[in-house]
């Protein structure tokens, strides 16, 4: 009796540590199967933060993927020009969110004409589009545009670039252009030392409304190191006349870049820089400053520069974080670029897109005076990005592939 019961009690001990190792044989697997790849990864780069990294692929979501399975309209997008690579890409990026939306989208270019623009929207109109998504080639030309879309109870989303002097349009997706002006002039700022540095400035063109938010930022950080003797400006007459104002009109900011306008043309920012180079004085080259609006008018100004034996060096800033650019800067050809990151501009458009489909209002966290009515937006931040963290902010970010340049690792 005693035997067997000994022996019951054994089995029943054998039984047990036998379920105790399956179970925990069994949890690890479990907790090895259930993290996603986006786990893994918050993971491995910061292990303490565990959990509330899990949880943040959940938030961002329904941002870009919620809406999407039940929006059945059509968007157009009209996009100013195929001359620069930068609408080119928009371009892309767009077909590329679009097609993972779900969305259907029409994208048409006005190749820099405000009539074509016109027909493109027309013919989007007649197309059914519920929503219209427009850069405008000229601010104020495309109010007629905008409204041609209001009258057809088309919704009017100004992309990147504000379209003005009309109330024809519903939202405005867009960078803070403030900022952008304000990261190039800062960078010239902490590259210079001691005084009497020169300095030359560019602009955009006058009938971008972003023209102005470049310059404006711009003159908010120069304007004191002007005023300081930091740097003197070698080749505006206007901007020396009105350098001891620290705010500027939109009427004196327009006498500035009416000497200082490249148009948003590489051809002629180049032309430009080489009259200026032509009248300076060999004082006035040296190590030089100068402020280039974007990427393309920078390489051509660059270039400019570069070919001038009496400039010794220069510091010429950028924006948009072309291809071409990023390499000009790992080759120390130009100094930096602001990424404006296109893949937050296309999702924040598509999504303000699906919110009026839906029937919603799109996020606003200010608004921009298009010199009509006050447009609702929700402005976007930007990177400053140099020799210094090229690697990190434009290949690490997936922003463009490493293959595109050479010269990286050295
Ligand atoms: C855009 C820039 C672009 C420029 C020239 C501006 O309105 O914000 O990104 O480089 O136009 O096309």
């Amino acid at each position: 009796m005693r035997e067997k019961r000994l022996r019951t009690l054994l089995l029943m001990v054998a039984l047990f540590a036998l379920a105790v190792l399956a179970l925990t044989a069994c949890s690890p697997q479990e907790e090895q199967e259930s993290p996603t790849p986006e786990e893994v990864d918050a993971t491995a780069e910061e292990p303490e933060a565990e959990e509330p990294e899990a949880e943040e692929p959940e938030a961002e979501e329904p941002e870009a993927e919620e809406p999407e399975a039940e929006v059945s309209g059509l968007v157009g997008v009209v996009l100013p020009t195929r001359e620069e690579p930068r609408w080119i890409q928009d371009e892309a990026r767009f077909r590329e969110a679009f097609a993972e939306a779900g969305v259907e989208v029409e994208i048409l270019f006005s190749e820099g004409d405000s009539s074509r623009e016109l027909t493109n929207v027309q013919n989007l109109i007649t197309q059914g589009v519920e929503v219209i998504i427009i850069t405008p080639h000229d601010a104020t030309a495309a109010a007629a545009a905008a409204e041609a879309a209001r009258d057809a109870g088309v919704k009017v989303i100004s992309y990147d670039r504000l379209i003005r002097e009309t109330d024809a349009v519903d939202y405005y997706v867009t960078f803070d252009s403030i900022a952008v002006g304000e990261a190039q002039a800062q960078y010239l700022v902490d590259q210079a030392t001691g005084t009497d540095n020169p300095l030359y400035l560019y602009a955009g063109a006058a009938s971008d409304n972003n023209a102005f938010l470049f310059f404006e930022g711009a003159w908010n950080v120069l304007q004191p190191k002007i005023a300081d003797g930091t740097f003197y400006i070698v080749n505006s007459s206007e901007a020396v006349a009105l350098q001891d104002k620290a705010e500027l009109t939109r009427e004196e900011m327009a006498q500035i870049i009416g000497q200082i306008s490249t148009e948003w043309d590489f051809d002629t920012a180049r032309s430009l820089a080489e009259a200026h180079l032509t009248a300076a004085s060999a004082e006035d080259k040296g190590d030089v400053f100068i402020l280039a609006p974007n990427d393309g008018t920078a390489r051509a100004i660059a270039d400019a520069f570069a070919a001038d034996a009496d400039v010794s060096s220069y510091v010429v800033t950028g924006q948009d974080a072309e291809v071409a650019s990023v390499q000009y800067i790992i080759d120390g050809k130009q100094s930096m670029t602001v990424l404006k990151d296109v893949r937050t501009l296309v999702a924040d458009a598509i999504n303000a897109a699906v919110a009026f489909i839906n029937g919603e209002t799109p996020p606003q966290s200010t608004t921009y005076d298009n010199g009509a009515i006050e447009v609702p937006a929700q402005p976007s931040e930007v990177i400053t990005v140099d020799q210094d963290n090229v690697q990190e902010a434009i290949i690490d970010s997936g922003y463009w592939p490493a293959d595109e340049f050479t010269g990286l690792d050295e």
